[in-house]
């Protein structure tokens, strides 16, 4: 079936995530008419948009066929590449994170942080993270019936979590919040580097900028845990060992930086969007405040709902075939998240918002070799903090219309302004 360049440049527009509707409806097509379909949006290299669950599923299962480092892992224009590849000699890739990396690089630098994001090594920093979600919720309370909740807490709460977990003192991080918004919200004219819309090679330059800055701090961290090791996520990486020798420089500094953007952006983003869903459902509030035990349903849905990584890419090693539709050597594959996440196939009802959904077999964490390292964490946390916030909320109501982020691959709310009443 031909696909229309209509839908074409809607799944690539930052825009249309921000609008969110007009990217559901061209999922929805793709899903029903062209499920694996050859794309070429204006600007960017032709790719495959992956947007069946199951074959979102088939391709990660297969890291050896499909790769993630051959390629940019982001949509990428022709032009980006091209400033990107001037930039760094000829890699794709400003930095070398573990979704930049394939085997055998990826499970050695995997290896190095896994055990400590494992469920039983997060479960003694519980009472920690309760602490600092009670001190949100207490904010919240002062703030005396209005707030952003977006602003004023789902960006500040993760942020805080993950930047305890990296050893990074409170003083950091306002500007750690402005830096690893700037890596997501490149093309969002407010919140990126420029603080205006920005061409292609402008914006990967002023990535490469941001990067300069992370990378400049964290040098200063990896020198003190190397002299004065710590119990932190910044001592392992700053001590870790691939194949019996110290982690290469670069690859520590973009350890760091996946940790500190991945850490947070993802699960605020999921945050907001879960009580942006309750203040327009008071009955799914009832629902929850009723029975606590349903706030872990409350939590998978939301990040369902939200799904606030819209894609990554792989790349074909070898001809193969996904779905019966033959793919060639080389041909680069957008995994879909949000079109997974809405599969009439899999979810009764997927556009409907339910806290109690089950089973909810969701794909925003991806899956396979990658999924997401931090999946235990960022549950935990978004857990801990409804249980410290809706025994408290009386009530919620929209306050004005919320926002979300123009970013095509890591997007959310941007605001979501609130009336309620606390305990
Ligand atoms: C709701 C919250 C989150 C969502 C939806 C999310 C989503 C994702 C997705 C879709 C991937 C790519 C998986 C794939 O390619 O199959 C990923 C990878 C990753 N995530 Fe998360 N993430 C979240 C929270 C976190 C947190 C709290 C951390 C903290 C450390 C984190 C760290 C990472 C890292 C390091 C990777 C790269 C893993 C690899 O390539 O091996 N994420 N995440």
């Amino acid at each position: 079936m031909q696909v229309s360049q209509d839908v074409a440049e809607t799944i690539v527009d930052p825009k249309a995530y921000a609008a969110r509707e007009p990217v559901d409806a061209a999922f929805r097509w793709l899903r029903a008419n062209a499920p694996l379909a050859q794309v070429q949006p204006a600007g960017f290299d032709p790719f495959w948009a992956v947007t069946r669950h199951a074959d979102i599923l088939a391709v990660e299962r297969q890291n050896d066929l499909f790769h993630n480092g051959d390629r940019s892992v982001t949509l990428t224009t022709v032009e980006a590449d091209r400033r990107t590849r001037e930039l760094t000699g000829g890699s794709p890739h400003i930095v070398r994170t573990l979704v930049h990396m394939d085997n055998p690089d990826h499970l050695a630098y995997r290896r190095l942080t896994q055990g400590a994001f494992l469920p039983q090594n997060l479960r003694p920093l519980e009472p920690r993270i309760r602490e600092i979600a009670r001190t949100f919720v207490d904010r919240m309370a002062e703030k005396g019936g209005r707030c952003d909740f977006a602003r004023d807490i789902a960006f500040l709460y993760p942020l805080r979590v993950i930047m305890e977990l990296l050893g990074v003192p409170p003083g950091d991080e306002p500007r750690m919040l402005e830096l690893t918004q700037e890596v997501f919200a490149a093309s969002d004219p407010d919140m990126n580097r420029s603080g205006e819309a920005v061409d292609a090679a402008k914006m990967v330059e002023d990535m490469q900028a941001t990067m300069g800055e992370l990378m400049a701090y964290f040098n200063a961290i990896t020198e003190d845990r190397r002299r004065q090791p710590r119990d932190d996520i910044s001592t392992i990486i700053a001590n870790g060992e691939i194949d019996g020798r110290p982690i290469g420089h670069f690859e520590a500094m973009s350890y760091y930086v996946i940790v500190a953007t991945a850490g947070h952006d993802t699960t605020s983003n999921t945050t907001a969007g879960a009580l942006w869903a309750l203040a327009e459902r008071p009955d799914q509030l009832r629902k929850v405040k009723a029975d606590l035990s349903l706030i872990p349903g409350l939590v998978e849905e939301s990040i369902r709902w939200e799904t606030p990584v819209k894609h990554f890419m792989r790349t074909a090693t070898a001809d193969t075939e996904v779905a019966g539709q033959a793919i060639a050597k080389g041909d680069w594959l957008m995994l879909c998240y949000p079109s997974g996440n809405r599969d009439e196939a899999v979810f009764a009802d997927p556009y409907t918002f339910d806290a109690a959904r089950t089973p909810n077999r969701h794909v925003a964490f991806g899956y396979g070799a990658h999924v997401c390292l931090g999946q235990h964490l960022g549950r935990m946390e978004m857990r801990i903090l409804w249980e410290e916030l809706l025994p408290r909320l009386k009530s919620v109501e929209l306050a004005g219309e919320p926002s979300r982020w123009q970013a095509s691959f890591v997007c959310g709310p941007k605001t979501v302004p609130i009336r309620y009443v606390m305990d």
